[in-house]
């Protein structure tokens, strides 16, 4: 990946938002995850443009799973964009930043009893059921209050895209949504149609993750669509059509990503032409993009430990982070790129594997990358960790997760404070044993 395409940097210094990398580690510490605001807002105006005007009327939902704080809920809310939340806790943390609720799609295979009673209770805009028994729980909840609940429900369309290849017969046993396959699904969505206390208003679908490929969104979008018609055969009309999310981005080189300003008016002109040719009516078109909102705006900062030669080869770069707060190398064999902050225009010495502090032969953030011969105390900016980084961090080694900083025009404000030792403790207890 060429970061300096997209990072500035000022005499041999990263420069984030405007702001030296240098200057938050001192200002913030480190581990350090840095978020470029404006970064954010572009690509929610993108999204936000790329989804009007066509003939079609569409709506773009944040995935929040991707990086939620209270900071972000208001930034979301201030361009425009609803949210998908999958969890209370999700939710509790939209509400509590003041989220529109009914700008609020609640997701998730298995919504407690609690967290659909926290939903109704908020005025959740709509709730996507991912199965019958969430449904009945949903029933049972609404009963006597005389309220009608919008809510979609997530179909499995047996094909999921991993980034360049289709594989289409493990998506028949995902854990998400129903399969369009089973005749009970259109049985299922029948009767929901029929509750007096639910406005079924359509169907919602995600095909998987960092895809690169529009194809494989026309390819779920054909299938979505052949199924609303058969629905719509067996007189079930429908007015909403969730695409999920899954929108790829740039870790590495090589990593093409779809421009969303490029492809969904195209996508959303190939739905409307594909509802048309079936003589169906219109249909409300929702996206869901977690990654592709934040990946590329964020940016860790760690502070370099040492380095260390093995007799294998090997040489480590050890930083102040680990597995605990940058999870995707060790969980999904994930690459990323780094650079020495204050550094970057040194040329490479050797091949490094980034490691931290985590006692765990696993804890690998980088493997394999070059770089000039790191000091102790010097800065390594590891770039693309705006998604999935904060919010998948953990305690592991009861290691403080690091602070989150929001960087914007020469600015910079703390959006998540560092945890303490204390906080490690704060819900610690030793009570004595009782029945
Ligand atoms: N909608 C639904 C129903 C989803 O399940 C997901 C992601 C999204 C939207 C957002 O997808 P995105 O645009 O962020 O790709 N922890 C993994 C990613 C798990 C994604 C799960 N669902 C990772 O770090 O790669």
């Amino acid at each position: 990946m060429d970061w300096t395409q997209r990072w500035e940097q000022h005499n041999g210094e990263l420069v984030l938002g405007g702001v030296e990398a240098g200057k938050l580690a001192r200002t913030y510490g480190t581990p350090l995850y840095v978020m470029d605001e404006g970064r954010m807002r572009s690509k929610m105006q993108a999204y936000r443009q790329a989804m009007t005007g066509s003939r079609l009327e569409g709506e773009v939902l944040y995935a929040s799973k991707a990086f939620l704080c209270q900071a972000m809920v208001r930034i979301l809310a201030e361009e425009g964009l609803s949210l998908d939340v999958v969890s209370g806790g999700e939710l509790y943390t939209a509400l509590s930043a003041g989220f529109d609720a009914s700008r609020i799609y609640f997701h998730g295979n298995n919504k407690s009893e609690a967290e659909l009673a926290q939903a109704l209770d908020a005025g959740v805009g709509c709730i996507i059921l991912d199965n019958e028994t969430e449904a009945s729980r949903l029933i049972h909840l609404l009963e006597g209050t005389g309220r009608r609940q919008r809510v979609l429900v997530r179909i499995n369309p047996g094909i999921e895209a991993h980034t360049h290849e289709y594989i289409s017969t493990t998506r028949n046993d995902s854990k998400f949504g129903l399969s369009m396959f089973q005749p009970e699904t259109a049985q299922f969505l029948r009767e929901l149609a029929h509750q007096p206390s639910l406005e079924l208003e359509g169907l919602h679908c995600h095909i998987g993750s960092q895809i690169f490929e529009a194809n494989s969104f026309a390819s779920a979008a054909e299938v979505m669509l052949n199924y609303l018609a058969d629905l719509s055969r067996a007189g079930l009309s429908l007015k909403v059509l969730d695409l999920g999310g899954g929108f790829g981005v740039r870790y590495v080189s090589g990593d093409e990503p779809l421009e969303p300003e490029a492809f969904l008016p195209q996508l959303l002109e190939l739905i409307a032409d594909g509802l048309e040719a079936r003589g169906l009516p219109p249909v409300r078109i929702l996206i869901e993009p977690g990654r592709s909102i934040v990946a590329e705006a964020g940016v860790t900062l760690y502070t370099v430990g040492g380095t260390k030669a093995t007799y294998g080869g090997t040489r480590y770069v050890f930083v102040d982070g680990s597995m605990a707060d940058h999870i995707r190398t060790a969980l999904y064999g994930a690459s990323y790129e780094a650079v020495l902050a204050q550094r970057v225009e040194a040329p490479a010495e050797s091949v490094y594997t980034v490691t931290g502090k985590a006692c765990e032969s696993g804890d690998i953030l980088i493997l394999g990358i070059p770089l000039p011969q790191p000091a102790a105390g010097e800065l390594l900016a590891v770039f693309s960790t705006g998604a999935y980084h904060y919010s998948m961090a953990s305690n592991y080694n009861r290691l403080p997760r690091p602070a989150v900083v929001l960087v914007h025009e020469g600015k910079s404000r703390l959006a998540v404070r560092r945890e303490s030792y204390e906080d490690l403790i704060r819900n610690d207890v030793e009570e004595a044993y009782h029945e």
